[in-house]
């Protein structure tokens, strides 16, 4: 795939983290990829002074050194003709007029015809203020070409901020131009949980409540707050992470078949999962939330501060930094499936799964079989290894029927190799392209909010003195208990020692 059409990208928010770690190397693979048209050029604007050659000298270092990637230098010369970094304070009118002479200056024979996106890469407290500005300077309404916006997370604190916010900028932008952004929904092996669902003929009849006897979806990461603090403890895991990703990693699990492979299509069908998902109501208290916090540890072999110890947070902070559920989603297809969600930062792996466990319909023909045959099990390994995993039993070798599990197991990552593009590519160019199929619409993220809302109702929920687990461990035990309580247990509990998975 290409980016069919010119046109300028600003990046407001230039010299943030995001920035360097991943819009300006997804911008210059696209671009060494010949995946951007001629006219294609990027305006980097931040609040500190510097000149354009410092700003992209920083940006390469960046990315040799912490990304540890190797820059073609041929590429990177091309690449920074088409950026231009300016130091433009967007709280201010001149900003917009700044913007608009660099336009103008970039494009002198306005080749790319007045097509703007315009990427928010800012502070979330900055979104509204900024569209506001380049709705007054008319900088989003040109008839002749199209200007779009894309919206970093997090998309207000609660329903009643993202709804206003929502409010607020919708009477500025109609939401076809509005692209909020989920960077899970541009990674390769959430995308192919479609695929895997819809494209092979077997899943489809068995993927219900008949057969299917619980879904785990695991986020288990092992690095900290690293130097977000200030942002992570107004957050907390579950606005960063379960209001946004792992959503939608369930909504794409549950949903029904959608009519088409179109944008609203997918997205008519995420939505209907949120509406039926259960809310919390405080009629089983004590159950099915634990919360957490990482204390000190230990994590690739050396010591590491605990979350109240950590850069701008402060010493007596409550926020979690895990959390681990049971949800059901309330229709026909899902009835009684529990939905166990584990997520955490500071554990002991990297790992992001969707693990599917299916009942054991097997018939009582095998002598002697009992206890040998296992669960059905497919796991969606989405990162770091991407790919998939499905067990099956099978005769051992020998007299009888004696039989043992047999893992099968593909490796996307191994047999497309580099190819796998990066979320961030995937995103840009969906955007630039008109795709909102990789975009959260306003009602998908009104519902998961309301679900958010029904978690901070039962805030005293499966608390209990903070911190609760140690850094470069499995979490609280209180996660395992809730599992046991059902006769189940965790997917990494369990093969946690098979090094193939
Ligand atoms: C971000 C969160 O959206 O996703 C981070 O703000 C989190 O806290 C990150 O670490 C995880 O993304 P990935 O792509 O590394 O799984």
């Amino acid at each position: 795939m290409k980016i069919s059409e010119s046109c300028i990208f600003t990046i407001f928010g230039a010299t943030g983290d995001l920035t360097k770690r991943k819009l300006i190397p997804a911008l210059f693979t696209l671009h060494g990829q010949n995946r951007l048209p001629e006219d294609f050029f990027i305006v980097a604007v931040g609040r500190r002074d510097k000149s354009n050659e410092s700003y992209m000298g920083e940006m390469k270092n960046f990315i040799e050194n912490e990304l540890k990637k190797t820059i073609n230098e041929r590429d990177w010369e091309t690449f920074r003709k088409r950026v231009v970094y300016k130091n433009i304070d967007f709280n201010k009118d001149e900003g917009y007029e700044e913007l608009q002479k660099a336009y103008s200056e970039m494009d002198p024979g306005r080749k790319t015809k007045g097509n703007r996106m315009y990427y928010l890469a800012v502070a979330p407290e900055f979104f509204e203020m900024i569209i506001k500005k380049l709705y007054e300077h008319r900088m989003l309404d040109n008839k002749d070409s199209w200007q779009r916006v894309m919206i970093e997370k997090p998309f207000g604190s609660d329903l009643e901020t993202a709804w206003r916010l929502n409010q607020s900028i919708s009477k500025m932008l109609p939401e076809d131009k509005i692209f909020r952004i989920d960077h899970y929904l541009g990674k390769e092996m959430i995308q192919n949980i479609l695929s895997l669902r819809f494209g092979n003929s077997i899943f489809e009849p068995i993927w219900n409540e008949k057969y299917i006897d619980n879904v785990q979806i695991v986020s288990s990461e092992t690095l900290g707050v690293g130097s977000r603090g200030r942002y992570y403890d107004k957050t907390g895991i579950v606005r960063d992470m379960l209001q946004s990703h792992i959503l939608q990693m369930l909504s794409l699990i549950a949903m029904e078949p959608p009519a088409s492979l179109g944008p609203e299509a997918i997205r008519d069908e995420k939505v209907k999962v949120l509406k039926n998902i259960r809310l919390y109501d405080g009629s089983d208290p004590g159950k099915n939330i634990v919360r957490g916090q990482y204390g000190e540890g230990f994590t690739e072999g050396a010591g590491a501060p605990g979350y109240r110890q950590e850069e701008g947070i402060p010493p007596d902070s409550e926020t979690e930094t895990f959390i681990a559920l049971k949800t059901r989603i309330d229709n026909r297809r899902w009835r009684g499936v529990p939905f166990y969600i584990f997520a955490g930062k500071r554990l002991h792996k990297k790992a992001t799964c969707v693990i599917i466990y299916f009942k054991d319909k097997t018939v009582p023909m095998f002598p002697g079989s009992a206890g040998h045959i296992q669960q059905n099990v497919l796991v969606i390994r989405i990162q770091p290894e991407e790919g998939v995993f499905f067990r099956i039993n099978a005769k051992k070798p020998g007299d009888g029927f004696n039989f043992g599990p047999v893992d099968m197991n593909y490796c996307h990552s191994c047999l497309y190799e580099d190819n796998s593009p990066e979320a961030y590519e995937k995103l840009i160019m969906g955007a630039v392209n008109n795709d909102a199929s990789l975009f959260t619409r306003w009602d998908e993220l009104e519902l998961s909010w309301r679900f958010i809302e029904s978690i901070d109702r039962m805030a005293s929920e499966g608390r209990r003195d903070y911190p609760n687990y140690a850094t470069g461990t499995k979490g609280p035990t209180e996660a395992y208990e809730m599992i046991e309580r059902d006769g189940r247990a965790w997917w990494h509990e369990k093969e946690g020692k098979n090094e193939n998975i």
